[in-house]
């Protein structure tokens, strides 16, 4: 695998498969609405910025109710939106988006969209500039591959023993990291809000916690390990495997604030709280659970666009880019046909995790 792409780079298709997405990012608008409401101007210029922002209308959607929320009270301040991703992002269609007609550069011809582009681990606004931060959907994606052998998962959420605490250790190191940049960026009384997927204490799940999406990373490694069988995927390619992300609780998500002074002192935790999704939170596809093709298809587009590129890199690299395309191809034609198989075995569930924080 090179080494130089995060794991996230080249997410595919993201636009049209990310429905589950944009019902959580509206979910979170009058939030996102009455939060910027609540932060008054301290200068000419205001800065809004999106972490992780993706591409087409969610991107838009995310910081919409921000902007919307200054230009109603500020409207002869210049307003800067800063959407941070990864160079492969589809920015033509961000900024298409945003200039068109559910975009929110019309609202104000003081408003100009900004590109930020760079990992969000790193510095991705200047020092004390940020008025209202968002992010959604992206937090829960480590900075790297993981280096971590484990048989019998690919996913943090079922790791036993030395191998969950290394994941663990990754996982909150890059929060805290992710903290400690935005603390540095947001400027005093600054607020940002961080939704994505989340965990709850369940004492009959292995680890004690029950995970967004547990039985769909089952299944991935039901597909993966039956390929294993098959000897399309080695055995250590799935054993030397494990998707970086981590999808945290709220102990998780507060566990910097405890060890971390500066994270302590600088910010004041609005809210912090992991609840089931507003829409379909069994099932996101509930919807379509009467039309199996429709159904397995729809999950397996929506389990596609974010998983490809990570597997791309790694579980499912072949010698040749061709033999790359195949083995793709292969593995998620293989989960579309369990999912439809099992209809509703496999229901994707989802708590969203949301923290809201001010800078003091
Ligand atoms: C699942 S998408 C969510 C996009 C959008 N916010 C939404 O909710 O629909 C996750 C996004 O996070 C971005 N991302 C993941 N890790 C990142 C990182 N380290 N730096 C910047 N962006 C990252 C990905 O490129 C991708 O666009």
């Amino acid at each position: 695998m090179d080494d130089k792409r995060s794991p996230t780079e080249g997410m595919v298709d993201y636009a049209g498969n990310s429905l589950p997405q944009k019902h959580s990012i509206q979910s979170r608008a009058d939030d996102v609405r009455k939060m910027a409401d609540k932060v008054l101007a301290s200068s000419n210029e205001i800065h809004i910025a999106d972490y992780g922002c993706g591409t087409g209308a969610n991107a838009i959607l995310s910081v919409k109710p921000a902007v919307k929320s200054f230009t109603d009270r500020y409207p002869d301040r210049s307003i800067f939106v800063h959407h941070v991703d990864q160079a492969e992002n589809d920015w033509n269609t961000l900024f298409d988006c945003a200039a068109g007609q559910d975009g929110y550069a019309k609202l104000s011809s003081r408003i100009r969209p900004v590109a930020s582009v760079g990992s969000f681990f790193s510095m991705a606004a200047p020092t004390s500039s940020i008025d209202v931060g968002t992010s959604f959907g992206a937090s829960h994606w480590l900075s790297s591959q993981p280096v971590i052998s484990a048989k019998g998962t690919l996913w943090f959420a079922d790791l036993k023993g030395e191998a969950r605490l290394e994941l663990k250790e990754q996982a909150q190191r890059d929060w805290e990291t992710f903290l400690a940049l935005r603390l540095r960026e947001l400027r005093k009384d600054g607020r940002l809000m961080v939704s994505t997927l989340g965990a709850i204490p369940d004492t009959s799940e292995a680890n004690g916690i029950c995970s967004s999406g547990r039985h769909t990373y089952r299944a991935m490694y039901d597909v993966a390990e039956a390929m294993v069988n098959d000897g399309l995927i080695s055995e250590p390619a799935l054993r030397d495997f494990i998707m970086p992300i981590w999808f945290m609780s709220k102990e998780d998500a507060l566990e910097p604030f405890k060890r971390n002074m500066e994270l302590a002192d600088g910010f004041v935790i609005e809210r912090a709280e992991v609840a089931p999704a507003q829409q379909n939170p069994k099932d996101i596809f509930a919807d379509l659970i009467n039309a199996p093709q429709e159904y397995a298809a729809s999950y397996k587009g929506f389990v596609r666009s974010f998983t490809e590129s990570t597997f791309r890199q790694s579980l499912l690299r072949g010698e040749t880019n061709q033999a790359t395309e195949t083995l793709l191809n292969e593995f998620y034609d293989r989960f579309e046909a369990l999912i439809k198989e099992g209809m509703g075995k496999y229901a994707f569930e989802i708590w969203l995790l949301t923290i809201e924080l001010r800078k003091q």
